[in-house]
This record gives structure tokens, sequence and C-alpha cells, in this order.
């Protein structure tokens, strides 16, 4: 089945055609970064309307590169939640416009389901069941995932997640937007045992990242004054640390009293090259199997969308033309 996928959750519009649920024939991301940095963060008033702008050209974009029409399209499928609402509306509503003016299948995918959906869109796919990382800006869950829409929830922050507290830190030490990309870069040259900062939670499922956040800001109110530029890459390398090795662990852990060997690592989070490293040389030593997508597919996407959007369609799922965005969504819920 020939699927187009659309995503406007959050800051990037998107846009992909898949064929079958695993074969990638387009993937087009409009990011609205730039728009966002100056701010420090997303705006969601300036999302809805940047959305606005770029869904149509996207779309078509997404349909030319895979080089089909929307005569070949065979199911549309658009992710319905979480995320921001406005945001959501704009790729909801053109999905629906679609499905209406052509006469197709239109289904409404939870964002969170997709980032673990993206596994299958590279060579190396896993057999269920798993244990699944879902990392980014807004969530930090740990899931056993039996099947498409069968999974439980074994672990999740309490507080921040962990996207959340690298963009955080980053904004604390001005060194730019966003921050975990900015952190993961700067990372590299720096001794990630310069600072120890706390491992919060040690015994429990759950993750914490408000307790490393108000670490750094201590430090940071401690000094009689600011990091040099020859310190920075110290500080954010042993910050980055402490994050990457409690999702390490606690991932893992799952997977051990789970008694599964299969590891899926996905979100925006699941780009940073310092968790990537460290979840393949701990599987590799550990005895798990750890099965990361590429970078591109890690952050928000529109192919890992169609994915799941197949899955729905091809068991016979429709959804109904007045269907609604959902801010929250948990994936324990999925049918709500
Ligand atoms: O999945 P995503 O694109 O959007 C959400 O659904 O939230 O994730 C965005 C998050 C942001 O917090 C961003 O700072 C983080 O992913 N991120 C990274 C990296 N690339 C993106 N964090 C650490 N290292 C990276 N390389
Ligand atoms: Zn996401």
């Amino acid at each position: 089945m020939l699927v187009l996928g659309i995503e406007s959750s959050c800051d990037e519009t998107a846009a992909a055609v898949v064929r079958d649920g695993e074969k990638l024939l387009s993937n087009v991301i409009a990011s609205q970064i730039r728009v966002h940095s100056k701010y420090g963060g997303i705006v969601p008033e300036i999302a809805s309307r940047k959305h606005i702008e770029a869904i149509v050209p996207v779309i078509l974009q997404a349909l030319d590169d895979a080089a089909v029409t929307l005569d070949d399209i065979e199911g549309i499928a658009v992710t319905r939640g979480p995320g921001l609402v406005g945001s959501l509306l704009v790729g909801l509503s053109a999905a629906k416009a679609i499905a209406y003016a052509r006469d197709l299948p239109f289904v409404g995918v939870n964002h969170l389901e997709g980032h673990v959906a993206s596994v299958f869109l590279t060579e190396k796919q896993p057999d269920f069941p798993f244990i699944a990382l879902v990392v980014s800006g807004g969530h930090t869950n740990v899931y056993l995932v039996r099947d498409f829409q069968d999974f439980t929830i074994l672990g999740q922050t309490r507080d921040d997640a962990a996207g959340e507290a690298f963009d955080k830190a980053a904004k604390l030490l001005e060194i730019g937007y966003p921050g975990g990309v900015v952190i993961d870069r700067m990372a590299k040259k720096g001794d990630r045992n310069w600072i120890t900062f706390p491992r919060a939670m040690k015994d429990s499922p759950d993750f914490s990242f408000s307790g490393v956040k108000t670490s750094l800001l201590t430090v940071l109110k401690k000094r009689s004054r600011p990091f040099t530029k020859e310190e920075m890459p110290h500080v954010v390398a042993s910050y980055q640390e402490a994050i990457v090795e409690v999702l390490v662990e606690k991932t893992l852990a799952a997977a051990e009293i789970s008694d599964l060997t299969s590891v899926v690592v996905c979100g925006g989070v699941a780009a940073n090259s310092r968790l990537r490293e460290k979840f393949l040389d701990e599987g590799q030593s550990r005895g798990f199997e750890v099965y990361i997508p590429p970078m591109v597919l890690c952050t928000d996407n529109a192919a890992m969308i169609a994915v799941v959007g197949e899955n729905l369609l091809r068991k016979g799922r429709r959804d109904p033309l007045d269907l609604n965005a959902v801010s929250r969504w948990p994936l324990d819920s999925l049918f709500i």
C-alpha cells in the first residue's frame, strides 16, 4: 500500500511517501528552527502559522520526490497527537482535505508510536516483542512493545524530558538553540568527568531530569565568573554524560527485567552521538541487540507516521473526517 504521511505536531512540517510500511520513497522536512531560535524556544502561535505556509509545498515536494501523484496514493496517515494543538490541526486539516477530495481512507496516528515505528524503515529491524526508549523534547518513556498498538509503559520521566534538560541547559549556558544539537557538537571536545552531575532515581524505573538542570544552575551561581570558551565543552560533556548514562542504564535494566534482548532507541534525543555510542557499546558488551534509526529518522518526520498509518489501514481502520487533534495521548491508550 502506498501511503502519504503528514506530520506537524511541533516545529517541523513534514510529509513522506512510504510503500508497504517499510520502503521510504520520499521524506521532506521543513524545519522552523531558525524562526524560533531568536526566542530560545518554540512559540506555538508562530509554529501554527509557519505550518500553514509550509504544508502544501511540503506535501507536493514529497509526492514529487517519490515520483508519484495523488492518483497513486492509497491512504493518508497524519499525526493526531500528542503535540501542540494549533500545529497538529494544520496537518490534520490538510490530510482530511486530501482524503475528502480524493475519497481516500485516512487515519490519525500517535506521534510516539511513530517514533518507535521509525525503526521499521531501517535495514536491521527487530522482531516483536522489544523494549523501546522514546526520548525527545517532550517525552522520556520506556515501553514494552508487543506489537503495533500494543504498548505497556515501564518507565517515564516524573518531571522534565531528556530533550528538555538539554534545551534548558543550553539556555542557561547561553550557547544556542536547539540545545541538544549544540551540546552534542560542543561536548565532543570535552572531558565527560570534569564535573560530576547527579544521576537521579537510581533504583526506580522512572526518570527525573529536573535535578541535573538545577545542579547546573547551582554550579553557575556559585562561580564568580562565567565558564570560559575552553571550559564550556567540559561542562556540557559532563552534563550530557549524566543524562546519557541514566537513559542507557534504565533502558537496559528494563530489558533485563523483561527478559528481552532487543532494544529500540528513538526520538529526537536518539540523534545524540554520545547516546548512540554508549547504547551500542553497552548493548554489545552486555548481550543486547540495540536498534537506533539513522539521525534523520530520529527527529520528527512523516515517514514514521506513514509506517504506523499503513499498519492501521491494512487492519481496516478508517478515521472519520471530524477526527480531532489531541494534545495528550498516552501510548498505552491508543484508541481514544
Ligand atoms: O522528537 P523531536 O524532534 O521532537 C519532539 O517530539 O519533541 O525531539 C526534539 C528534541 C529537542 O529537545 C532537541 O534538543 C533534541 O530532541 N535533540 C537532541 C539532538 N538532536 C535533537 N538532543 C541531544 N542531542 C542531539 N543531537
Ligand atoms: Zn517527536
